[in-house]
C-alpha cells in the first residue's frame, strides 16, 4: 500500500476548480472513457475503432485548450457541448448494438451505460454554465448524491468486474463496500423526494446526510488510490487500465469537493 501522500495525490495536481477547470474535468473525463474503450474493441470492429480514437483525438484537444485556459469560455463551451456530443453519439449506437449482441466489445453494458450518463450529466454541466444559473445549495447537494452514489457504486462494480477471482479478500471487501454505496443511493433518492421543490433553506437532516457522504467519499478516493498503487506495481492480478482507479478515485474527489463547497459547476 502507498505511504507517500504526495505521491498518491498526484492525480490532482492538475484538477482546478475554477469554470475552465470544471469544464476541463469532464473533457478529460470522456477522453479517458475513450481511451479506456479502445482497448475493449474486437480487432473485428475496425470501424468502431476509428471512430473511437477520432474521439479520443478531439476531446484531447478541446480538454488541452480548457485545461490551458486557451480562448474565452462561450467558444470553449461550444467546442466542449460538440464534441461530448458526438462521444455520446458513438456510446449509445455501441450500447444499442451491445444490448442486441451485435458488436463484439469486452465493455459491459452497464459501464457503457455508466460513461452515457457522464456524459449526459457534463452535457447539463455546460448549459449551467453557459446560463450562469443560480442553483440552491439544497438543490445541489441533492442532485450530486443523486447523480454520483450511483456512480459510486458502479465503480466498485466495475473494480470487481476487472479483479481477479483469486483475490477473494480483496473482492469481498469491494462487494460490501458497493453495497453501502448501493443504500447511500437509496437515501439520497429518498431525500431527493421526501425535502420537496422548491428547495430554499438547507435541512439539518440533509447537511447530516451531507458530512456523512463527504467522509464515505473521502474514504472511497483514498482506498482507490490505494488499489491504484498496487495496479500500477503490478502488484494485484487484474485486467482494469492502469490508469483506471486514479480515474474514478478523481470523480469521488470531485463529488466530495462539490458537496463541501454545495455546487454543481
Ligand atoms: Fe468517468
Ligand atoms: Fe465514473
Amino acid at each position: 500500500m502507498n505511504k507517500g501522500c504526495g505521491i498518491v495525490k498526484g492525480y490532482t495536481d492538475n484538477y482546478e476548480r475554477d469554470t475552465y477547470g470544471i469544464i476541463a474535468f469532464w473533457l478529460r473525463n470522456d477522453y479517458d472513457h475513450g481511451r479506456f474503450f479502445d482497448r475493449e474493441i474486437s480487432h473485428y470492429e475496425t470501424e468502431l475503432a476509428r471512430a473511437n480514437l477520432n474521439n479520443i483525438q478531439r476531446l484531447g484537444e478541446v480538454w488541452k485548450k480548457a485545461s490551458t485556459k486557451q480562448g474565452d469560455i462561450g467558444n470553449l463551451l461550444k467546442e466542449a457541448k460538440h464534441v461530448t456530443r458526438e462521444f455520446h453519439r458513438l456510446l449509445t449506437y455501441t450500447m444499442d448494438k451491445s444490448l442486441r449482441c451485435e458488436v463484439i466489445i469486452s465493455t459491459p453494458v452497464s459501464l457503457l451505460d455508466h460513461m452515457v450518463r457522464e456524459a449526459e450529466e457534463s452535457q447539463r454541466v455546460f448549459k449551467l454554465i453557459e446560463r450562469g444559473a443560480k442553483i440552491s445549495p439544497s438543490d445541489a447537494i441533492i442532485h450530486e448524491s443523486v447523480f454520483w452514489l450511483r456512480q459510486m457504486a458502479d465503480h466498485l462494480g466495475y473494480i470487481l468486474h476487472y479483479s481477479d477471482v483469486s483475490n477473494y479478500d480483496v473482492n469481498f471487501q469491494v462487494m460490501e463496500m458497493m453495497q453501502k454505496f448501493e443504500r447511500l443511493y437509496m437515501q439520497a433518492t429518498a431525500l431527493q423526494t421526501m425535502i420537496r421543490t422548491p428547495r430554499k433553506d438547507t435541512l439539518p437532516i440533509l447537511t447530516q446526510f451531507k458530512n456523512m457522504i463527504i467522509k464515505e467519499a473521502k474514504s472511497l478516493e483514498d482506498f482507490k488510490l490505494q488499489l491504484s498503487d498496487l495496479i500500477k506495481r503490478c502488484a494485484i492480478a487484474t485486467t482494469s487500465p492502469p490508469d483506471l482507479l486514479e480515474h474514478i478515485a478523481r470523480e469521488a474527489h470531485h463529488l466530495w469537493r462539490n458537496l463541501e463547497e454545495e455546487r454543481i459547476t
